[in-house]
Parts: C-alpha cells; structure tokens; sequence
C-alpha cells in the first residue's frame, strides 16, 4: 500500500489472488488414488519375486536392490531391461529400457540369452536398450539430468542406474565428505524419482553392500554401507545368496506392502523361480 498508493481493499484482494495462484500442492486423497491406479509393473521374470513386489518392480517409483558381490543386482538389470519390451500381458510395459551403466558390467550377451527365452527377437532387444556408461559421478548425474528428451522419444519405461552410490563412494571418501556426498546423491535420487512420476517409469537403482559380520544374530538387512533411499519412497529388495544358484530377496521397509522374502534362481536364461 506505501509503495503503490493502492488501497487496502484492492491490495487484499491482490494478496488472496496470488496466494490461490500459488498451488501450494494440496489435493484430495481420492486423486492421488487415482494416480497410484496408474502404477504399471515389470514382471522380474520369478514369479515368487513378483508377488513379493506386489506383482513386479513399480512405476513412479524408485525401486532399489542391495546386497554384496554377485547376489544378482545386475543380473535383475538385465532382465528387468528385456521384461520391461514384453507385451503387458506377458508382465511388460511395451517400452524401452535406458540403462546407465556405472561399473561396466553391462553385458548385451546376456540380454541375447534372455531375450531368446523369452521369445524377443534378440537384435530388436538389444535396440531397445539405450545405453550410457557412467566414468563418475557427475557424469552420472548430468545423463539423468539430460535424460528428459530421450524418454519421450523411445518410449523409455523402465531407468536402470548400475550401480547408484559405486561413484560416489569412491570419490567421496572420508567422514568430512560425507555430507556432500549424501547430498548429491538425494540430488540426483530427486532427479530420478521426478522422471518416474512425470513419465510413469520405473527406476531400478543397484547399491553393493557388504554383509555384516555381525549379522547372523543382527538385523541382516542393515548393510554396511546403508540405505541410498533415505529421503525418496520405493522399495527395497536386500539380496542374498542362497546354495547354489538360488538368491533370497528380502522386501524392506516397502510403503505399503508386508516385509516377507522370496527365493528365485539366476540361469542361463536368466530370472527364474527355482525349479521344484
Ligand atoms: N549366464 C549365466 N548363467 C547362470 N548364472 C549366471 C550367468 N551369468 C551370471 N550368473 C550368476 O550371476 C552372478 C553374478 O550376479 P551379478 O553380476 O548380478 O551380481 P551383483 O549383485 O551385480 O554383484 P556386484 O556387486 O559385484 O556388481 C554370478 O555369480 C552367477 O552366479
Ligand atoms: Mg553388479
């Protein structure tokens, strides 16, 4: 009012319409229900898993899958960015994978295996995987950040990050930097999980952990290295190796489904339940 002259009732009502222009982001319940009945999923090809999941690996959120060395996180990977090309009929979105490779593990023999046994054509599979290899962090993060216009143009429906945290551990080392690295990576998580809602996809993010010594009579699931996912919801699978082929998964701290396990098996032609 003292710097326009305006008076007080014009000035209110200017206040009250740029407050109401101002969408602070509350809504009624019953539309975020009807956001959550978009959730499609991706069939992890074991069916046990599958339930476990509530029917498969969510879009609009981040799923994230830890365990030590060879548990099966890139394994997953790899199945989930030939299951996510399948018809939705047979546990697919119909869709394109991109997969950000931090480690250099990605191997496209496997995804021809996979592939064939689920009755792709392999070199039509391997099309529909959009690949990035990762050198470090801010790399990393700049091929998410960019990310935008190559999913709308393919039709990508499923974001693999193999693995999430392996750049940041390394580049952050220390207990100084821990804080910047912690913020960075929920940086770059915020990233991931605003592509995940904005284009319903799913993101399937790996974390390596080292079992806990101490973990026979503790909480297993407490890896050392901890959770990525402290500030964005999704699931949790911890993985572990089970005799031979087999691998336990553990759902944890799910929003809304029921901690339980299941046991699948790692083949030549990939992600299975464990033959009876
Ligand atoms: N062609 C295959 N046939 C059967 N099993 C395989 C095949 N390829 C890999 N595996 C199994 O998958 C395991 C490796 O799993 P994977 O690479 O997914 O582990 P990871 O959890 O990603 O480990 P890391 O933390 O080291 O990246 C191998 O130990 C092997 O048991
Ligand atoms: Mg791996």
């Amino acid at each position: 009012m003292a710097a326009t002259g305006l008076g007080e009732k014009i000035a209110q009502k200017i206040i009250m319409a740029a407050r109401s222009a101002l969408d602070l982001g509350f809504k009624t319940a019953d539309l975020i229900y009807e956001q959550r009945l978009k959730v499609n999923r991706i069939s992890t090809g074991s069916k046990n898993l599958d339930r476990l999941l509530g029917g498969g690996v969510e879009t609009q959120s981040i799923t994230e899958v830890f365990g030590e060395f060879g548990s099966g996180k890139t394994q997953l990977a790899h199945q989930l960015s030939v299951n996510v090309q399948l018809p939705p009929e047979a546990g697919g979105l119909g869709g394109r994978a991109l997969y950000i490779d931090c480690e250099g593990t990605f191997r496209p023999e496997r995804i021809v295996s996979m592939a064939m046994a689920k009755g792709l054509d392999p070199k039509e599979a391997l099309k529909n995987i959009i690949f990035a290899r990762a050198y470090n962090s801010d790399h990393q993060m700049l091929l998410v950040e960019q990310a935008k216009d190559i999913i709308e143009e393919n039709n990508i429906k499923l974001i693999v990050v193999d693995s999430v945290t392996g750049h940041f551990r390394a580049e952050y080392l220390g207990r100084e930097s821990l804080a910047d690295r912690q913020q960075k990576l929920n940086r770059h998580l915020h990233a991931l999980a605003r592509l995940s809602d904005i284009f319903n996809l799913a993101v399937f993010v790996t974390n390596q952990v080292m079992a806990r010594p101490d973990a026979f009579f503790g909480d297993p699931t407490r890896a050392v290295g901890g959770h990525v996912l402290f500030h964005v919801p999704g699931a949790r699978i911890y993985l572990r190796k089970s005799s031979e082929n087999k691998r336990i998964a553990r759902l944890v701290d799910s929003p809304y489904l029921p901690e339980a396990e299941a046991v699948f098996q790692i083949t030549e032609e990939g992600i299975t339940d464990p033959r009876e």
